[in-house]
């Protein structure tokens, strides 16, 4: 758009922040929302969309910083969609995240709740999480910053991150402050040493290029993952690449390999090659092992995992006598970590290789109380299945994003529990749920959980008694 075309409104203080992490304002009496804009900020905007009821803007200048911001840590701030809240202090993040729970209740829920406490913040805010994907390019995204500087590019291989709303673009990255050493050292090495000896990087429209993904999965007690994605069969050039890392990153607990020819990223329809280690690593929560293996579904924050596991188990107030159903178990991690005090757990997953995994993971433990059935928790969770698997004085529920299907809560209605630990990862879907389940249940207990410092998710778990 021609300079004199744009319509900037200036000297406008940001009041508050949104369910989606945004900063609003009101201009003419519209909701004007705007990424990376914290509340106290006076800011000039450009509107980009305008809807009947509320309008999309981005700030062409910051004109006087709110005081609840931070300097962000990472170079590739509000290109890379990672890490959207790294300029606000982490202890506002906490204060937004509780808020967009509150928020969700009220407006959502419309039921009663007892006050939400503060949020459970992470210890390290940074270098939190134990899986990466990187992705390989040939075609790396030229930032506007170095298009303004004129740039020139020998290439334009890169390895890093899909640029968030553009389906071609992936940032080559320099440092990621999610995952701890030897991530970055290991990305930078595999790009350097894939330079240096020739390797073509990917190219997704065209479909051509060696290289194609990288995954570097850790562990709290340093289990170490690494495996490479190869869209072409040089093997040769595997055996090279997979040689360098082995020696340069003894560290590495499982090293692998997959060739993936297809169209798309994912290999869980694939079977990895182990080149050195185990086909697994293992992760540790409080007295409890996990096998993680490359296309293992797991918690991507070990230390916080933990900690929502603890308030998932304290909220379920279990008894020695008592039978737990854990749906969407997962790979049962929850029912696992909460068997030694009640007399079994049923855990229902609708991915038959997480189930798998489960079932592993009770035998790896030498537990012995649970059982773990695979399949559309709407669909198994019948009366016959019930009969089976005995009535639950404690159902624990962790569905995704979208909640529970309205047939999973009048089940839930149907086979009313004394009570419901409800785990959820989207605060407006758990809230649409609890109003469903208001007919019966009470929402006594709530604790935000922060699994994932400088975004704008949060975990929640409440803990719903019968009225
Ligand atoms: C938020 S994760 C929770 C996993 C586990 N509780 C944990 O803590 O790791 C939600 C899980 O629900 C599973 N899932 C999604 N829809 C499902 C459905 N309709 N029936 C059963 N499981 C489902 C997903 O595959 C995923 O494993």
């Amino acid at each position: 758009m021609a300079d004199r075309e744009r319509k900037i409104t200036e000297d406008i203080t940001i009041e508050g922040m949104s369910s989606e992490g945004k900063g609003f304002a009101k201009i003419n009496g519209k909701v004007v929302f705007t990424e990376f804009a914290v509340p106290g900020d006076v800011v000039d905007l450009e509107i980009r969309r305008s809807k009947k009821s509320f309008a999309e803007a981005v700030i062409t200048q910051l004109k006087s910083p709110s005081v609840l911001r931070t300097q962000p840590v990472c170079s590739h701030f509000t290109v890379c969609g990672g890490c959207k809240w790294q300029h606000i202090q982490y202890a506002e993040q906490l204060r937004f995240k509780r808020q967009i729970v509150e928020d969700a209740f009220t407006r959502i829920g419309k039921v009663a709740f007892p006050p939400i406490p503060e949020v459970v913040g992470c210890k390290d805010n940074y270098y939190y999480r134990n899986k990466m994907e990187f992705t390989f390019t040939d075609r790396r995204w030229i930032t506007d910053a170095e298009v303004a500087a004129g740039t020139e590019f020998e290439h334009r291989n890169g390895l890093g991150f899909h640029v968030p709303g553009n389906f071609w673009g992936v940032l080559d990255v320099e440092h990621c402050y999610l995952q701890a050493d030897p991530s970055n050292k290991i990305r930078l090495a595999v790009k350097e040493f894939a330079l240096k000896n020739g390797y073509t990087f990917f190219n997704l429209q065209k479909q051509f290029g060696m290289l194609r993904n990288l995954m570097v999965r850790n562990t709290s007690i340093s289990e170490l993952l690494v495996l490479v994605s190869f869209f072409e069969k040089d093997e040769e050039k595997i055996e090279k690449l997979m040689q360098f890392l082995s020696i340069t990153f003894p560290e590495i607990t499982s090293l692998q390999y997959v060739y993936n020819p297809k169209k798309n990223d994912t290999i869980y329809d694939l079977e990895p090659v182990v080149y050195k280690g185990n086909d697994h690593i293992v992760e540790q929560l409080g007295n409890y092992r996990f096998k993680v293996g490359p296309k293992s579904f797991f918690q991507t924050n070990s230390v916080q995992t933990k900690v929502l596991y603890d308030i998932t188990k304290e909220f379920a107030g279990l008894n020695q006598e008592d039978t737990v159903y854990d749906l969407y178990t997962g790979v049962g991690s929850i029912g696992i970590y909460v068997s030694d005090s009640c007399k079994k757990v049923t855990g229902i997953e609708q991915v038959e290789a997480a189930i798998e995994d489960a079932k592993q993971n009770a035998a790896l433990n030498h537990v012995t109380n649970c059982s773990f059935y695979a399949g559309d928790v709407r669909m198994v969770l019948k009366e016959d299945f019930i009969a089976a698997n005995g009535r639950p004085d404690v159902v624990i529920t962790d569905p995704p994003r979208a909640g529970m299907h309205e047939d999973v809560v009048k089940t839930l209605l149907q086979l009313a529990a004394p009570k419901i630990v409800y785990v959820s990862c989207n605060p407006a879907t758990q809230a649409r749920d609890l109003q469903l389940l208001d007919e019966k249940y009470e929402v006594k207990r709530v604790q935000p959980v922060d699994m994932f410092p400088q975004t704008t998710h949060i975990e929640n778990v409440v803990r719903l008694e019968l009225k």
